[in-house]
Order: C-alpha cells, then sequence, then structure tokens
C-alpha cells in the first residue's frame, strides 16, 4: 500500500488541477470515499472531477436525494452522499452497487460506508490555515494501488 499523499489546495483552481489528476488516474469500478467537515469542498470536487471528465452537467449536492447519477464522455459518474445514511445496509439498499462496476462511484461523507467499500481512494479534506480558499486534500489508497504520476506515486 502507498504511503498518503497529502496536497495543498491554495484555491479552486488547485483543486480543478487535483480533480483532473483524479480524472487520468480512476476507471470503471474505483469508488472514492470524500471526507471532510460541512463546507470544505465535497461537492466542488465531485462537480470538478465530472467537468474533467467532458461533461457540461450541473453537479448539485445529493444529500436529500442521496444518489445522482452524471453521464460523461468517459464514464457515468455515481454521486452519493452518505450524511443521512443510518449506515451500510440503507446505503447498500439504494442500489449503487448495481452500476458500480462500469461507472466511477464518489460518496461524500465516504468514511460512513467504507466498511461497504474495502478497496477505495479516501480523500480528506481539511479547511486550511491560509484564507477563505485554501485546503488540503489527503489522499489514501486502500486495498488496492493506483498508480500514476501525481496521485500516491509522485
Ligand atoms: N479550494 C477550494 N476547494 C473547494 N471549495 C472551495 C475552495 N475554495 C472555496 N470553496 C468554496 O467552498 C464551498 C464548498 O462547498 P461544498 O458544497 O462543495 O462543500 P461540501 O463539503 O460538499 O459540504 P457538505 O458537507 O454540506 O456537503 C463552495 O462554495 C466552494 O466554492
Ligand atoms: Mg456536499
Amino acid at each position: 500500500m502507498s504511503a498518503d499523499e497529502v496536497r495543498e489546495l491554495a484555491d479552486i483552481a488547485a483543486l480543478e488541477r487535483l480533480a483532473a489528476d483524479l480524472g487520468e488516474v480512476l476507471g470503471a469500478g474505483d469508488v472514492v470515499l470524500l471526507e471532510g467537515p460541512i463546507g470544505v469542498g465535497k461537492t466542488r470536487l465531485v462537480s470538478a472531477f465530472v467537468a474533467a471528465l467532458g461533461s457540461t452537467d450541473q453537479v448539485t449536492s445529493p444529500t436529500y436525494t442521496l444518489m445522482h447519477v452524471y453521464e460523461t464522455p468517459r464514464l457515468p459518474v455515481l454521486h452519493l452522499d452518505a450524511y443521512r445514511l443510518s449506515g451500510v445496509q440503507e446505503y447498500l439498499d439504494l442500489g449503487a452497487g448495481d452500476f458500480a462496476h462500469d461507472s466511477i462511484t464518489m460518496v461524500e461523507w465516504g468514511d460512513r460506508v467504507a466498511d461497504a467499500y474495502p478497496e477505495h481512494l479516501g480523500l480528506v479534506l481539511e479547511f486550511g490555515q491560509s484564507g477563505d480558499t485554501s485546503r488540503r486534500c489527503t489522499i489514501r489508497s486502500r486495498g488496492r494501488s493506483w498508480q500514476r504520476p501525481g496521485i500516491l506515486n509522485p
């Protein structure tokens, strides 16, 4: 398993560069679990990722709808939010696993459903020290490795 990678993100442009790098690395069946406090940028990162895959779809928070599907020229992106779920079983009942093999799955508050995904890429977002737009992203591989430059293998 690779060591964690830490990215300091000064602004949204840096977040978009991270999203573009993820777009180079991730493929069908991959799962990204997003962690971090309210308002840190989990939805914004999914939005940047969907855009990086070439979609013009508007990405919105699935906090109440629980699951959105975005079509992109490369692969569909499943966007889930585990914030309101009671646990893994309710999450599995949603049926997200049925589409996951052919899609990239991104789950906000994903630490709540980590038990359902022994293999995943974990992205932990934190507010930065300097200014309103500064964030830190810690990238963790769990259960497998993604061997591409820039993500976990600089
Ligand atoms: N560097 C940055 N990265 C991400 N978002 C940023 C950054 N700088 C400013 N923002 C702003 O922070 C806000 C992040 O909101 P967002 O809805 O993505 O958070 P969230 O983590 O999904 O929150 P929630 O827990 O409510 O789902 C957006 O308004 C975004 O424009
Ligand atoms: Mg959100």
